[in-house]
């Protein structure tokens, strides 16, 4: 924690009504690099759960009634800050998530990115007018905040999860309360703490940091005060969360898991193929929910494919996020480290070549080795499940029907990726792929101006461009009579 400049960016307690919140009970944040204590932070439960519902919900109406140009304001000082301490932040994400400094400086800036578009998309919540079936009567459309936001957020990204969904609600006059993972509080206290400095009102943006994730999930998905409930995470804790807004009908997005389809044909460039897989498949040592999950290479291009991956996963460098040179960071914790090992060991044993890795990285105790399996087949637990670690495993394929029936045959829908110079197959592939984002030619799609987002199970809801405000307001139509 000595490696952070601005010392106000390291809170241990969570943010409720513009107020740090301690408690008598405390949870450790661990580094995962060496495992060792960064800091014990008040673990709040229930009760300061249902605090913080009740200050964003006392604090929603004036928050709504706020000037789109005020909020939006807002919003742009809080990027600026955020900018501001970008390498600050950077480095205490770097601290409790694992993910390489050069990374971590890039999801500051990507999470901010979400805070500068929706200061800009707050305002353009437009409406309608529409023509009325009588010459007595107009029609207007409005949008309107839809009240209490309430949001789980992973650790794969500490920061930007958060931005993106509070971006969001904040922009459309929503107040918010977030619970963050357990494992990365830390980015978001800090968030919280240059949210006051940008003069964000007390009420409007809580964080609530506790190790009992059930307990304060109960309350952000059922307390009567909340309009709406946004999850990233697992398809598996989803389906709960989904079923605990049901009672009280919560509007709900949901950004699920994904096992996405990287298919390279046969007309490919083959290096950028492979720059694009690194991108995708590497980042944040295999643990983002859009991360190439099954390599479908085509059978005149595979071992070529195979041979420039090897060369090209060679040279990844293994290490401390912290260290400059670093590429691949730890796995978050060892029970990560057990599940990827299970599926690479699962998929040896089955019958798949394990060309490169395989085992854990002399590093540290949560690191695992960059690994190239092929010969991977599509009934294999590692191609039906979300690895969530640096492994890249290899599937031949032979036709173009093959692939994409092979992509589609998962639950998950929501990124897939392929490589093709034929501009006929590069539309016909993209309209049969059943996910909610495709990369074609392109390892790296997440931006502010897209909007994210999935299909089948991986979810629903959509989070940036223009369609990121919809969630957060609901349509009231305004009849005019008598005219
Ligand atoms: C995720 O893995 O959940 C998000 C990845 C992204 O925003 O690119």
């Amino acid at each position: 924690m000595k490696q952070i400049t601005a010392s106000e960016l390291v809170k241990n307690s969570s943010y409720i009504n513009g107020r740090w919140c301690d408690t008598p009970a405390r949870f450790a944040v661990v580094n995962p690099a060496n495992q060792q204590l960064l800091l014990e932070v008040a673990d709040a439960g229930a009760a300061e759960a249902e605090q913080a519902v009740l200050a964003a919900s006392a604090a929603f109406a004036s928050w709504a009634a706020l000037p789109a140009a005020k909020r939006s304001e807002l919003l742009l000082r809080w990027y600026q800050l955020v900018m501001q301490h970008q390498q600050d932040l950077a480095r205490l994400l770097t601290l409790e998530q694992g993910k390489p400094l050069s990374e971590a400086k890039g999801e500051i800036a990507y999470g901010a990115s979400y805070m500068q578009w929706f200061a800009e998309e707050a305002k353009r919540l437009y409406g309608d007018t529409i023509p009325a079936p009588s010459a007595d009567k107009r029609i207007i459309v409005q949008r309107q905040p839809v009240g209490v936001v309430t949001a789980i957020t992973p650790w794969n990204f500490p920061n930007a999860m958060i931005a993106r969904k509070a971006a969001a609600a904040l922009a459309a006059g929503c107040s918010f309360v977030v619970k963050p993972a357990q494992q990365t509080p830390l980015s978001a206290l800090a968030l919280a703490e240059l949210a006051e400095q940008a003069g964000i009102p007390a009420g409007v943006f809580n964080v609530v940091v506790g190790s009992d994730a059930k307990t304060i999930g109960a309350v952000l998905t059922q307390h009567p005060k909340v309009a709406k409930f946004s999850f990233t995470g697992s398809t598996a804790v989803g389906k709960q969360l989904l079923k605990q807004c049901a009672d009280g009908v919560k509007r709900v997005t949901m950004e699920l898991g994904g096992n996405a389809p990287f298919i390279v044909f046969d007309d490919a460039d083959l290096d950028a193929a492979v720059q694009g897989l690194l991108a995708s498949k590497f980042r944040n040592a295999g643990q983002t929910c859009v991360c190439a999950n099954r390599i479908l290479v085509q059978r005149g291009v595979y071992q070529a494919f195979a041979d420039k991956l090897a060369i090209a996963i060679t040279s990844l460098k293994v290490g401390d996020g912290v260290n400059s040179d670093s590429q691949i960071g730890p796995l978050i914790d060892d029970k990560a480290l057990q599940k990827v090992t299970a599926l690479v060991q699962g998929a040896v044993a089955e019958g798949a070549k394990l060309l490169l890795g395989g085992s854990s990285h002399s590093a540290g105790k949560q690191f695992f080795q960059p690994t190239l399996i092929t010969e991977v087949s599509a009934d294999m637990a590692i191609s039906k499940e979300e690895i969530f670690g640096p492994v890249a495993p290899l599937m031949v394929f032979d036709s173009e029907a093959e692939a994409i029936a092979l992509a589609n045959s998962t639950d998950y829908g929501l990124a897939a990726y392929f490589y093709s110079r034929d501009i006929g197959r590069v539309f016909r592939v993209a309209q049969q792929l059943q996910f909610g984002m495709v990369g074609i030619n392109e390892g790296i799609i997440s931006n502010a101006a897209a909007p994210f987002g999935g299909v089948k199970q991986s979810g629903f809801g959509r989070e940036g461009a223009k369609y990121g405000l919809d969630d957060y307001t609901d349509i009231k139509y305004l009849c005019l009579g008598g005219l």
